[in-house]
């Protein structure tokens, strides 16, 4: 259920208007919906509940804090790929035993930094990594916990730039490789493999390819066991699409479901009902719908061959338009009646990719607002300072509450880091 509505021809996060938070904050600002983004985290964790499973919540999707904080509350894990994500998780009050390191850059740093916090496991997608980890690993006197990410050479039929489980993608350990990868991870001193991860893609829409994946993972799981490497838990990433136009994904519990009952026939055929613990790792069907931008209309200027609705927020704000040609629907705050004009909808950056919708119907006024929908996904967290502009406000809304979770950047914040060498 979307928890952003008209009341009045006005529309609402929760009870809160979204005339009342862009008078309160200004915009262009990311707008949360506490319980939807609750409602998202739920419908993984009933489908796990009873068993030993962990939803560790890619948080490259939405790292806000209060996010955070909130999924941790509920249980969550993380999926987490830099240091710095590390250090949010811990900033929140989140548990670094619940987190898995994924990515395949991963420096010496990090690694310290990670087996330092005694993380749950390191996702490694390479040979030189895993052997890199081992040495770090050793260095501090400790063993690192090992899943290789095995590429499953899966297609998951999703735009080329976030689909991750074929063999030409930089990621993952090729298939055909894993079992030699996993025979040298146990023969070297630091490392301890406990489980076998892959992440095939973003914005699936069918499970089909997930489930392909996981009976890829379950053969190779057998014949790692046949040869006493024990696995004790198996990672399918994350990916299920969510519904920016008129996508049907599949539902997350319905997937879930298949993934158990495959999972738990296996384990009675080969391993005597003996479970193994489970771990997913959603980003987007947990943020993505829970999230608008809310910006401002400056100007409506009509051209030869197009309309363009000129808004406050811009490429920089929300870069998935531009990077990956994405649609993202687009609604206004308040409704009028009247004749829709074909607009696109475009920020202010001086880049022609600048733009957030196109062919738009609408009936708007200067000054009027808009949403773009489905934003809490790889918004913010992949917004820029392009054009010295400060990246947007934050608020998260609960029930009739606001609060701001991230100060909009001031244009001095941007420059404060920068120094002017002395002058000859
Ligand atoms: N696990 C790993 C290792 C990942 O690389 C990702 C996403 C996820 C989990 C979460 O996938 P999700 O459940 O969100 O599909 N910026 C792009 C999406 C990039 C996804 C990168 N990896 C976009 O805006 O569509």
């Amino acid at each position: 259920m979307s928890h952003f509505s008209y009341r009045n021809g006005e529309l609402h996060a929760e009870s809160v208007s979204l005339a009342d938070i862009a008078s309160r904050f200004g915009t262009p600002t990311y707008v949360y919906s506490q319980q939807s983004l609750l409602e998202n985290f739920a419908s993984y964790a009933d489908a796990c509940a009873g068993r030993d499973a962990l939803v560790c919540y890619a948080m490259k999707a939405n790292s806000n804090l209060a996010i955070l904080r909130l999924l941790a509350s509920r249980g969550a894990g993380f999926d987490l790929v830099s240091g710095g994500e590390l250090l949010r998780v811990i900033a929140a009050g989140g548990d670094p035993r619940k987190c898995l390191f994924s990515g395949v850059g991963k420096t010496r740093d990090e690694m310290r930094l990670a087996l330092s916090h005694d993380i749950l496991c390191f996702n490694v997608e390479s040979i030189p990594e895993l052997r890199r980890l081992n040495e770090v690993a050793g260095e501090a006197g400790k063993r690192a916990p090992v899943s290789l990410r095995v590429n499953p050479n899966v297609d998951p039929k999703t735009h080329p730039y976030i689909a991750t489980g074929l063999k030409a993608n930089k990621f993952g350990v090729a298939f055909t490789d894993a079992l030699d990868a996993y025979r040298l991870a146990t023969s070297l001193p630091n490392i301890e493999v406990v489980g076998i991860d892959c992440h095939i893609g973003s914005q699936l829409l069918d499970d089909a390819p997930l489930l392909e994946a996981l009976d890829k993972l379950i053969d190779l799981i057998d014949t790692m066991e046949s040869e006493g490497i024990p696995i004790h838990h198996l990672d399918l990433g994350g990916g299920i699409g969510i519904t920016y136009d008129d996508e049907q994904p599949v539902a997350v519990g319905d997937y879930l479901g298949r993934v158990f009952a495959r999972i738990d026939a296996w384990r009675q055929q080969k391993h005597g009902g003996r479970p193994i613990k489970v771990c997913f790792e959603p980003g987007r069907s947990i943020v993505g719908n829970a999230g608008v931008l809310l910006t401002r209309i400056e100007y409506l200027k009509p051209g030869e061959e197009k309309n363009f609705c000129i808004v406050d927020a811009a490429m920089n704000d929300m870069m998935r338009p531009a990077m990956y040609e994405a649609w993202m629907g687009v609604q206004a705050v308040t409704q009028r009646s009247g004749d829709e004009v074909q607009y696109d909808v475009v920020g202010p950056v001086c880049e022609s990719g600048d733009w957030l919708a196109r062919d738009r119907g609408l009936v708007v006024a200067e000054g009027d607002l808009l949403v773009i929908n489905s934003a809490g996904a790889y918004g913010m967290t992949m917004a820029s300072n392009y054009n010295t502009r400060g990246r947007a406000a934050e608020v998260l809304v609960d029930g009739s509450r606001c609060t701001l979770v991230r100060q909009r950047e001031t244009p001095e914040s941007l420059f404060a880091l920068e120094q002017l060498p002395a002058q000859s």
